[in-house]
């Protein structure tokens, strides 16, 4: 029997009193005279492991999810043993045990407030069938908790009254309220009295969880399987929580290459060859920059991965090589389902070297995807790993296809009513053997990451470009991904909207949709708007199923091309900003888009709040969700704002109207930001850029800004060979300052940046470069004051008489 409550108490079992307490180093031993253990490891001040056992042992302590490189160490620890329970002091948290009933108290040791505490804790159910325990964690939910993260899930960010189960699935047009979808990332962040913390339940087997919905103060989460194993982040900020979940569970191990930010044009499929060229001169006849031209699974021959259908595709390295001389990197679909046939190299070789899953009794794990009967690789064996990424060597190598698109990879399976492996399925999962129920909500990761390291090795010295669709925590550390097979509808761009934002929370920042729809046709309106909305995810890619009709961006018309253009040319304006974020995310974990609530978790009316968030650091943009629009209501976060469009000054904090017609959205600059831009290229390295422009909005007051530079490709930056120019803005009546602080050892090609002064609330009468006087004539430029200086300079000032107005 499945249990989907975690409230069947019938046969629920709870831990009984502590007997025995142990030391050993940071890890420290509850045991109870029933046998459950309570192993709790102090991971750094912010960060406790809890783990539960019930028979007096724990078994081997493997996860897929966390890092090698996860930070480690703590200021403090101790413990106390009091009356009813034992106390552990970290220079954060307190966490009291009670000795009674196991269970935990998580306080702030600043103030003593409590952050998160056990309802009936730890408790779990025999499982008969399958052996094992159900287990199971309740806790309390306070008034006004509420919750966020969880990965992909399409409906409302708010998760408090809902109930959600993590098993990867195949979910063809899935809907709002379709549970489960693609992603399986067990991790959520809660937040009240004005505080955050995080818990990620790292446990493969399917997973669920309740927030508030069973009952009003419970959340709950329990596994089919498995342990009892979470950690607990505290932040109080949100976004220290998620960085916290992703320096644990990994950031992108390497910078993407910059044109992997750029735009990708995908179909499936763009076949023969002269279609696929057909599809990259019309880019650049019209001038519409792209970089990334798709191949979907029409390629192969009869669907064999690794191979070419020579009818469509005669030369392949030719093509390649053409397109790439035109500015595309070409990316190629590669599923997991390997045909049956034993003329086919790739399914000789895996069956001979018995790389295959294989069910319970011994037979061969047979299913039907696009070639027809196929095998599978066991991709949780280390040495099926190995293997797989060779097979890249001549695809990338030789062929020179820049990155590798991993679909089906739940796994999916068609005509079967589960859509995925039966549970009796046998894997490695490195060396600990078992069944699909513990490995399925892996294996699609572990494709991603074997393929990953296949096109790392061919492609070096380049960075490798690999996108995945279905995903557990920390795949992020090796791959992009995307939302899977969504729909031409309205609805469906508000649900892009969520789970691009709620990825970004889950610690998976490198995300993005179908633009368009990848199911049905959508009007020109609805492409035009969601293209909108894609210059703000970092994965920024149109994809469309092939039997509705085109997509590219000249199939609405003259009016939408030339505003999807205009569109992608912002993107591509946007880069060097959007650059310099995906390296913090890199860098700190720092999440690539802010949901409202992750930007001010103080402002109560941010908490529910769906549709606007901030693009990297200063950038506010909310999409228009709805058909004949000429603007829309928003929320504007607290703070002065510069309409992007106009330069207009708006002071935040409440929800306004903002008008935005078919040629525009709603965005939005912080005030005393320094946005750098590069100027449009039809492709990324196009242009050799000599000049960077840095639109610098005035405020009165402080403000810090980044631009962050490197080759934007290779690995010279991982050692030292990048650029970072932290700026300064200092406004005030009649002045202002922006001063310039550099490190690393990168020489940037750009000499030069172009400064472009908005909303000064003065007349320039005098500019100082580096302490000496230059000539303040001929600075206006279209009505923008415009200073050009050396990249170098340490301190621009500018001096002004005040305007009167
Ligand atoms: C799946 C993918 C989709 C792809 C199609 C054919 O539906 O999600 O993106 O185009 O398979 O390969």
């Amino acid at each position: 029997m499945i249990v989907n409550t975690e409230l069947e108490h019938k046969g629920n079992l709870f831990p009984s009193k502590i007997i025995d307490f142990k030391k050993d180093v940071d890890t420290l031993y509850f045991s109870t005279d029933n046998d459950v253990v309570l192993q709790l490891t102090v991971v750094r001040d912010s960060v406790l492991r809890f783990r539960y056992t019930t028979i007096g042992s724990f078994g081997n302590d493997f996860s897929y999810a966390i890092t090698k490189y996860a930070s480690t160490g703590y200021n403090k620890l101790e413990i106390e043993e009091k009356k009813g329970h034992y106390e552990i002091t970290t220079s954060k948290l307190r966490c009291e045990i009670s000795k009674e009933s196991l269970r935990v108290s998580i306080y702030d040791v600043k103030d003593n407030a409590l952050i998160n505490q056990d309802e009936s804790g730890f408790h779990w159910e025999e499982n008969y069938q399958h052996g094992g325990n159900i287990v199971k964690m309740s806790k309390v939910s306070n008034d006004g908790e509420s919750y966020y993260g969880l990965g992909d899930k399409p409906n409302h960010l708010s998760l408090r009254g809902k109930r959600y189960t993590n098993w990867v699935t195949d979910s063809y047009a899935y809907g709002k309220d379709t549970d489960p979808i693609y992603k399986a990332i067990p991790f959520y962040t809660g937040l009240h009295s004005g505080k955050a913390y995080g818990i990620f339940f790292d446990n493969t087997f399917q997973t669920s969880f309740d927030f508030a919905t069973e009952r009003r103060n419970v959340t709950s989460f329990w596994a089919q399987g498995g342990e009892m194993n979470y950690y607990f982040f505290y932040g109080p900020r949100m976004n220290q929580v998620v960085e916290s979940y992703t320096d644990l569970t990994g950031k992108p191990h390497l910078l993407p290459p910059l044109w992997a930010l750029g735009f990708h044009q995908c179909k499936w499929s763009y076949y023969p060859e002269s279609k696929v060229k057909d599809i990259t001169s019309t880019f650049r006849k019209l001038q519409i920059p792209c970089d990334a031209i798709y191949l979907d699974i029409d390629y192969m021959e009869g669907f064999r991965c690794f191979t070419w259908d020579k009818n469509h595709f005669p030369d392949p390295k030719r093509m390649v090589d053409e397109l790439a001389a035109d500015g595309f990197k070409t990316v190629v679909i590669i599923d997991p389902g390997i045909k049956i046939d034993k003329d086919y190299s790739v399914f000789k070789e895996a069956l001979d070297k018995d790389y295959f899953c294989k069910r319970a009794d011994g037979d061969y794990m047979k299913g039907k995807v696009w070639p027809g009967e196929c095998y599978f690789p066991d991709f949780t064996n280390p040495e099926v790993r190995e293997w797989w990424s060779g097979l890249f060597k001549e695809l990338i190598e030789k062929v020179g296809v820049k990155g590798v698109w991993n679909d089906m990879n739940e796994p999916a399976v068609m005509e079967v009513p589960n859509k995925t492996f039966p549970d009796d399925v046998r894997h490695d999962y490195d060396g600990n053997p078992c069944s699909h129920r513990k490995a399925h909500n892996i294996y699609g990761m572990q494709m991603a990451r074997a393929t990953y390291q296949g096109v790392k090795r061919y492609s070096y010295p380049k960075r490798p470009f690999v996108i995945t669709r279905a995903a557990y925590s920390g795949t992020q550390r090796y791959t992009s991904t995307w939302t899977g097979d969504n729909v031409a509808t309205w609805e469906h761009l508000w649900i892009a909207n969520i789970q691009a934002q709620r990825m970004a929370m889950s610690g998976f920042g490198f995300v993005g949709s179908d633009i368009g729809g990848f199911a049905e046709q959508p009007q020109g309106e609805l492409f035009t708007r969601w293209i909108q909305l894609g210059i703000f995810h970092p994965f920024f890619r149109v994809h469309s199923s092939g039997d509705h009709g085109d997509q590219e961006p000249w199939a609405f018309g003259e009016d939408v091309t030339e505003i999807v253009k205009k569109f992608i040319e912002i993107r591509y304006q946007l880069l060097p900003y959007l650059y310099t974020a995906f390296w913090n995310y890199v860098d700190h974990g720092t999440p690539l888009l802010k949901s409202l609530v992750l930007f001010d978790q103080d402002d109560v009316h941010t908490h529910y709040r769906t549709d606007e968030f901030i693009f990297g650091e200063q950038i506010l943009a909310c999409p228009v969700l709805e058909p004949n629009a000429k603007g829309r209501r928003m929320y504007v976060p607290k703070g002065n704002w510069y309409n992007f469009w106009n330069d207009e000054v708006i002071k935040g904090g409440k929800e306004m109207w903002v008008d935005a017609d078919i040629d525009s959205m709603p965005i939005f600059i912080k005030e005393g930001a320094i946005i750098p831009k590069y100027p449009v290229q039809q492709y990324v390295g196009e242009k050799e850029i000599k000049e960077i422009t840095l639109d610098v909005y005035y405020k009165e007051g402080k403000e810090e800004s980044e631009l962050y530079s490197d080759a934007n490709d290779g690995y010279d930056y991982t050692k030292g060979r990048y650029s970072l120019r932290n700026f300064t803005l200092t406004g005030r009546t009649n002045e202002l300052i922006i001063s310039q602080y550099k490190e690393g050892k990168f020489v940037t090609p750009y000499d030069t940046f172009n400064i472009q002064l908005h909303g000064l609330p003065f007349d320039i009468v005098e500019v100082q470069l580096d302490n000496e006087k230059i000539d303040p004539k001929s600075l206006k430029v279209n009505g923008i004051e415009s200073i050009v200086v050396d990249k170098n300079f340490s301190e621009l000032h500018i001096l002004g008489k005040e305007l009167k107005s």
